[in-house]
């Protein structure tokens, strides 16, 4: 895996095999905080429950980490990741934030570990395609929906799993992703999401999901 730098000057990787880096080039930590963390309100949620699909470098997770310890709320955290990065490569993908990293280098002691807790909340990961995953009924303030694009890894936009997901949220909780893709927000809108355009940074659309009602099925 090469190691790339984005433009807001965090480090990301191109994966060799989807043919794409985990993060856009104009900046993981730009979007792992403007799309994941403020779209799906987790900043200003008292207790998030963050549930993600690709933990990747854990880009995401210490952005949800960073601002739940600065605001001094507890955060749970459950990710799907079925290809774990190993400790060393992880190592390599500093962020600026710096109550997060202290946490993230606790974690890589132990890492690949499926829970991992402190006084700061919990993390979750289940290490296996998210199509297997059994995930908690109603349970998440928020969905992070980031593997790579439906394009390099269609399994992981379909509508099973979007059912899934959607299952998984609270009624009113949001999914935010990166995809703007026509064929995914009609399976989004037909998972019982009110599917939303919203713009992005450094591109031109975003989509937010907001569970409508009760799940279908
Ligand atoms: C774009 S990267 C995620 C970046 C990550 N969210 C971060 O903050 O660094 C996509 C991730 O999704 C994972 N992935 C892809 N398909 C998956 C699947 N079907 N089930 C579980 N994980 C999957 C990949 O292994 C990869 O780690």
């Amino acid at each position: 895996m090469e190691l790339r730098l984005t433009q807001d000057g965090t480090p990301t990787l191109f994966h060799p095999g989807y043919g794409e880096a985990y993060h856009p080039r104009q900046g993981a930590l730009l979007q792992a905080r403007r799309l994941y963390l403020e779209k799906t309100l987790t900043h200003l949620h008292p207790a998030p429950r963050v549930l993600e699909v690709g933990f990747g470098l854990g880009v995401n997770f210490r952005v949800a980490l960073e601002s739940a310890l600065l605001r001094g709320v507890r955060l749970s955290y459950l990710a799907v990741e079925r290809e774990p990065l190993p400790r060393e490569l992880l190592a390599q993908i500093p962020l600026p934030l710096p109550r997060a990293e202290e946490v993230f280098a606790d974690l890589l002691r132990a890492w690949p570990i499926p829970s991992f807790q402190g006084p700061w909340g919990e993390l979750r990961v289940l290490f296996l395609d998210v199509r297997e995953a059994v995930l908690p009924s109603c349970w998440a303030t928020a969905v992070y929906l980031d593997p790579f694009s439906p394009k390099a890894n269609p399994e992981a936009w379909s509508l099973p799993v979007l059912l899934k997901l959607r299952k998984s949220l609270k009624r009113g909780g949001r999914l935010a992703t990166y995809s703007a893709q026509g064929a995914f927000r009609r399976a989004l809108r037909e998972a019982g999401f009110a599917v939303h355009r919203v713009p992005g940074v450094g591109k031109r659309e975003w989509t937010v999901g907001i569970a409508r009602g009760a799940p279908p099925g």
